[in-house]
């Protein structure tokens, strides 16, 4: 049983083989789009901010965007991603599973000014949702994932709505989350609902890390239509002979 009694939790993969697989692939895309030619994986994700030195801000943004638009295209990445981590998804939220259609890929070079804000992905997205947080790259100090966990999101929210005082909400999200130090064949768990953001990455290397969200088939949505964020990933017998049957139902 993962304790998941803070809204989050660090979980180690079961299947390396399938990460490293996915791993690889994104690199394939990324050496195309960055004329990268280092053949190490690890190097070439961790000094990624040495081969892109002479790019200009627009020309790095459009292609961080076609290296998004690529690999969702060449890779079922929230698939590979649920089979890496299955036993825990499964043990979070049941068996009838649906799974983001399009994953994100986010790159955060040393010092780069602009990190992840602070931010809750829920309500727009349900709160009934797990996002998986998975990182290429193993991400420790600065280079990581800030998170408040479910007691001190609240305490938080209530203070910011009371004050009006985003600034203290920010120190507040960076100096009482926990050090989470992630490495890759991990992945960060967490509840949408959570607040979370990333620090400036005072790092020497690069960090890339995917995410991606699940929730049960019978959960409620968020604001967001289901139908066009969320494909099936997986159903138990229950869901697939209820939903024959349903539909023979309307059929007749
Ligand atoms: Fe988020």
């Amino acid at each position: 049983m993962i304790d998941f009694s803070n809204g989050y939790c660090v979980v180690e993969t079961k299947n390396l083989e399938i990460l490293k697989d996915l791993r690889s692939k994104i690199y394939d895309e990324v050496k195309k789009i960055f004329n990268i030619k280092e053949l190490n994986i690890d190097e070439g994700f961790n000094l990624f901010h040495n081969h892109i030195k002479n790019e200009t801000a627009g020309s790095l943004n459009s292609k961080r965007i076609e290296l998004i638009k690529n690999i969702n295209k060449n890779i079922d990445i929230t698939y590979k991603i649920y089979e890496a981590f299955e036993d825990y998804i499964v043990e979070l939220i049941g068996p009838d599973v649906l799974g983001q259609k399009i994953a994100n890929l986010v790159i955060q070079i040393p010092n780069d000014q602009n990190p992840g804000e602070i931010h809750r992905d829920a309500p727009a997205n349900s709160p009934y949702e797990i996002v998986m947080w998975v990182p290429l790259v193993d991400s420790y100090g600065t280079k990581t994932m800030s998170i408040l966990d479910y007691e001190n999101t609240k305490i938080n929210l209530k203070n910011l709505k009371e004050n009006n005082n985003w600034e203290q909400l920010e120190k507040n999200v960076y100096n009482k989350s926990p050090q989470l130090d992630v490495k890759f064949g991990q992945a960060l768990i967490f509840m949408t609902s959570l607040l979370h953001g990333a620090k400036i990455n005072k790092e020497k290397t690069t960090r890339f890390s995917l995410n991606t969200r699940f929730k049960n088939i019978f959960a409620p949505s968020g604001l967001k239509n289901q139908l066009q964020f969320f494909k099936k990933i997986k159903e138990s017998n229950l869901v697939k002979y209820g939903s024959h049957i349903e539909l023979e139902e309307l059929l007749k």
